[in-house]
């Protein structure tokens, strides 16, 4: 694997691998990488002749700076992973690289960001589409993949490819989650052992939820799943919502759209984790 840290090096290397490969497949990360991580690697790695990552904490995506200074970094350990995968270049930049002058680019995302983690983290979904705006440009992909863990950044993306009309394929790939239930992510590391005892009662919870959907409306089964994860020890909700899954707007009714999801996000302790599920 060839690990860059200079935008330049980077670009060089690709533009002379872009004449001699059919297709770069792209999966920008934060690091501490996991197994939703890797899955991404894989399947990006089998439908391209070149798989690029990134490892880079995006500063200007944190709205809360205890979360950015405690984000876990193993770059080591990253490295090992990536290569577990065949994964062929590494891009890992430093914020200076990335950011030479403060960011002012504002994006508008519409309703899509006045939802859930819109809501909740100001300007967390700008910051994301800076990033991953700039990766595109330096990296070129011909497809970039993303997780449904995160499936209103999902969204997001999207809506910034369809925007500036940019030249990738925006692959979404399913939820990995431990053997417990509980969803893949890097903040599961910062967990104290009690809390992640509990934590596979998240997606319990949300599973069961869904199940219900014959027998709730949309605002009975928001009810029910947050009186059920107030139950959880430590547990503080930022908020449970049922919405479509292409605009992300709450229904009220079931008829209202062709597909929905149940979507999540609280504290366990200090961490803050989010997780979503299909409805129908
Ligand atoms: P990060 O949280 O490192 O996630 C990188 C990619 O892995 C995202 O597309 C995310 O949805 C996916 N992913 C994380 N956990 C997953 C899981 N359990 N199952 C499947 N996919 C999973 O998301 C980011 O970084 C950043 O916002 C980024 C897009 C890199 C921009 O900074």
């Amino acid at each position: 694997m060839r690990i860059f840290n200079q935008i330049n090096d980077l670009q060089s290397v690709l533009q002379a691998e872009r004449k001699r490969t059919r297709s770069i497949g792209f999966v920008p990360t934060m690091g501490a990488l996991h197994e939703g991580h890797l899955e991404l690697m894989r399947r990006a790695k089998a439908e391209n002749e070149l798989l690029v990552a990134s490892v880079f904490v995006n500063p200007i995506q944190f709205n809360n700076s205890i979360d950015l200074e405690k984000y876990p970094r193993n770059l080591q350990d990253d490295i090992r992973l990536l290569e577990s995968v065949a994964c062929d270049v590494l891009f890992n930049p430093s914020v200076e690289e990335m950011y030479p002058e403060p960011v002012t680019t504002q994006y508008s995302f519409g309703s899509l960001e006045e939802v859930m983690e819109g809501a909740f983290r100001p300007g967390h979904f700008n910051g994301v589409a800076v990033v991953v705006h700039k990766l595109f440009e330096i990296v070129q992909p011909d497809k970039a993949y993303f997780g449904e863990k995160d499936f209103q950044q999902l969204a997001i993306i999207r809506e910034l490819v369809r925007q500036y009309s940019l030249p990738v394929d925006i692959v979404a790939c399913p939820t990995i989650r431990e053997a417990d239930g509980l969803a893949m992510s890097s903040r599961n590391q910062r967990l104290l052992p009690a809390e992640r005892v509990i934590a596979p009662k998240i997606y319990q919870i949300l599973k069961k939820g869904a199940s219900l959907r014959n027998v709730l409306s949309p605002k009975e089964m928001r009810i029910w799943v947050r009186t059920q994860l107030e139950k959880i020890d430590g547990c503080m909700i930022d908020y449970v919502e049922v919405a479509d899954d292409i605009e992300l707007q709450p229904i009220e009714h079931w008829n209202q759209s062709t597909g929905a999801r149940l979507f999540v996000a609280l504290f366990l302790g200090q961490v803050r984790l989010i997780d979503n599920i299909r409805i129908f």
